[in-house]
């Protein structure tokens, strides 16, 4: 029984880090992404293959983050957290809800580039939908800095 508690408890810890720690990944893609995109739509250039990939590399690693954190929310028993506390609040509702927002507009703002006829609206496309999806990241980030004093905005 306390080899299983162990093991269980050192899973968590390790998914808890790759969680923490892979928020750089899908920060820096969607941020590299976002300013190709406004770059291209400015500059009138043609939406070419790296961009292609670099949206999908972006959208593959905020998928990815999903998982990681619905499987901690689940095994960490997050959605039992008692609502009336406000840090319990944060983790129950708020950081679930707002990133999944964001993922979504991330994954409709790929879909739709892909369905748009000119590069200008390719362009558009995402720096639109990317750009909302970042501010409500940075947002649900500045958030539980504010409500949850133990974590800290470059921790991993
Ligand atoms: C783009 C999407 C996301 C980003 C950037 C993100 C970022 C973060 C960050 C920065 C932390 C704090 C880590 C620390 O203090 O070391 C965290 C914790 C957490 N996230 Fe997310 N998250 C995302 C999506 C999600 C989703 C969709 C869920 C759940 C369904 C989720 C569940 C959790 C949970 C349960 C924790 C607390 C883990 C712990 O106790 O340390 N996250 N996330």
């Amino acid at each position: 029984m306390l080899s299983f508690e162990r093991k269980k408890m050192g899973m968590n810890e390790i998914l808890k880090s790759a969680h923490s720690g892979w928020r750089y990944l899908v920060i820096i893609l969607l941020l590299v992404a976002f300013i190709n995109a406004l770059m291209g739509f400015l500059g009138k250039k043609p939406y070419t293959e790296g961009n292609r990939k670099l949206n999908v590399f972006a959208l593959i690693s905020a998928h990815i983050q999903l998982v990681l954190g619905l499987v901690l929310y689940f095994i960490e028993g997050v959605y039992k957290y008692d609502s009336s506390n406000a840090i319990a609040r944060y983790w129950k509702m708020e950081h679930l809800s707002m990133m999944i927002i964001a993922i979504i507009l991330i994954t409709v703002g790929n879909a739709r580039s892909k369905k748009m006829d000119t590069a200008a609206k390719k362009h558009k496309t995402i720096f639109i939908f990317f750009g909302f999806a970042l501010l409500i990241i940075t947002a649900a980030i500045v958030m539980m800095v504010k409500v949850d004093g133990s974590r800290h905005y470059f921790g991993m």
